[in-house]
């Protein structure tokens, strides 16, 4: 599920809300899994990875990850981003470019200490998209740190949110004889432009 806190008001928010709400009154899975592509400069590739985006505050969406990460190093060289989210149970794509740049640490913290000590001690014991020998090393390094953890642990400087906000969305909504309606916002000097785009 995703948090809504201070939602914008904005055009885009609001019928991203409220298509939220019906995939969710039609029992869609997986709901606040989100696609995000990013730019590998030095390989020169487009990379994308799904992320469980766990907040909307006002108007930056909010997912949590390893900042050694190859996503991470990406994100540092070229801070702009394509998002995808489609629920099945609406046929309804919504696609989104963003900014992207690091959570406040303050918000970071204050997630880290509403998770369960083991998603934790995963954070902490994972140095994420590393090769590893077997499963059974980042079993032994999970149950090792995992024993380590107390009420005091802190969220290490490696791991936190990552924040976008985003300037374009297209929603997409399939209907009957492929005559799918495409609703664009883009912003332009801070206004929210609409237009219709053909199927
Ligand atoms: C549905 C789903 C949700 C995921 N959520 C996250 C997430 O919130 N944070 C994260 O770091 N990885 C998440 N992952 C794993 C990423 O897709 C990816 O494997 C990992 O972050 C490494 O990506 P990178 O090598 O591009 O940095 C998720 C995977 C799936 C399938």
């Amino acid at each position: 599920m995703i948090k809504f806190l201070n939602l914008s008001t904005e055009k885009p928010y609001i019928n991203f809300y409220s298509l939220y709400q019906e995939a969710k009154q039609n029992g869609q899975k997986g709901i606040e899994a989100i696609s995000v592509s990013s730019y590998n400069q030095p390989k020169e590739e487009v990379e994308a990875r799904y992320v469980n985006l766990k907040y909307i505050v006002n108007d930056e969406w909010i997912f949590f990850s390893n900042y050694l990460s190859p996503k991470a190093s990406q994100f540092e060289f070229h801070d702009q981003v394509s998002v995808l989210v489609y629920w099945a149970s609406i046929n309804t794509q919504i696609r989104m470019k963003a900014r992207i740049f690091k959570t406040s640490p303050e918000f970071s913290d204050k997630h880290f200490i509403g998770r369960t000590k083991e998603k934790n001690a995963l954070a902490i014991s994972s140095s994420q998209s590393k090769p590893i020998n077997s499963l059974n090393e980042v079993k032994k390094n999970f149950q090792d740190t995992l024993k380590t953890m107390t009420p005091e642990t802190v969220r290490p400087d490696f791991w936190g949110g990552y924040s976008f906000i985003p300037y374009y969305f297209e929603f997409w909504q399939g209907h009957e004889n492929r005559l799918n309606k495409r609703h664009v916002f883009e912003q332009i000097d801070n206004e929210w432009v609409e237009r219709l785009l053909q199927p």
